[in-house]
């Protein structure tokens, strides 16, 4: 049987981070986020890559490969990450997708699951300008589906909440545009190693997690 390898796609907004924290929680996994790695590093702003790195992430722009490969590569390698894994925002490029397969080639491991929100326009940009996002642990909250108990705080960890930099209509718009202009083939890919598997991300949060969850025990897939 495999472990939990699983991928989350899909556009800004789709819920990858929501559904990814729900796997993660509920199969004792960790959640992979490129996204959250880098805003990570953006926190300290005297670190040299935070300056780069920052050219690409408050505009939209995708971070170049060979960055988004040396971090996820090093992620994987992780001890924790031997138990199985749930990789959100990655990949991004067919490059990646390619750079992907060799990396989990050379690690005996493979894809069991590769999951794609599909979300419609309506939808994602009524999440990403209600999002409200915990500085300190990267807890997704939202104003309108969910709230946290105290406006601002973080349920989880106490943390103060903040809008995302590149959660501003523009941004919205050319990250939007960058993911059309990469993901068919990403799709195309997964689809031909049989294991990409389609959820509406329009749905509620629990029914889309869910559908995952029936999927993952429905195929042969290690779960506990
Ligand atoms: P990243 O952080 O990955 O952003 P993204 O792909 O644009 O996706 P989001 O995080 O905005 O949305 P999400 O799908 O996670 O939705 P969420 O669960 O938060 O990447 C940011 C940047 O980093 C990129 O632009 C790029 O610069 C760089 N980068 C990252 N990875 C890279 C890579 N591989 N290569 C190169 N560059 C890379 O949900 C959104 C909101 O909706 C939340 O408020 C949530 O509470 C709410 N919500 C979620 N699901 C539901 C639901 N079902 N019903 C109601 N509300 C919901
Ligand atoms: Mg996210």
């Amino acid at each position: 049987m495999n472990r939990v390898n699983l991928l989350i796609m899909g556009p800004p907004g789709a819920g990858k981070g929501t559904q990814a924290d729900l796997i993660s929680e509920r199969y004792a996994v960790p959640h992979i986020s490129t996204g959250n790695m880098f805003r990570d590093i953006l926190k300290d702003s005297s670190n040299e890559l935070a300056r780069e790195l920052r050219k690409y992430v408050e505009k939209g722009e995708l971070v170049p490969d060979d960055v988004v490969l040396k971090m996820v590569r090093a992620r994987l390698l992780n001890n924790d990450s031997k138990k199985g894994f749930i990789l959100d925002g990655f990949p991004r490029t067919m490059s990646q997708a390619k750079s992907l397969d060799l990396l989990l080639k050379e690690i005996g491991r493979e894809i069991g699951l590769a999951v794609y929100l599909e979300a419609s326009l309506d939808v994602i940009l009524e999440r990403l300008t209600g999002r409200r996002v915990c500085m300190h642990c990267e807890a997704n909250y939202h104003i309108k589906y969910s709230p946290p108990e105290e406006e601002s705080v973080c349920d989880r960890c106490g943390g103060e909440l903040y809008q995302r930099d590149d959660d501003k209509e523009a941004t919205i718009k050319r990250r939007l545009e960058i993911y059309g202009n990469q993901i068919e083939g990403i799709l195309l890919f997964y689809k031909n190693m049989g294991c990409l598997f389609k959820v509406s991300g329009d749905l509620s949060a629990e029914e889309v997690f869910q559908a995952v969850k029936n999927k993952l025990e429905q195929s042969n897939i290690k779960t506990v």
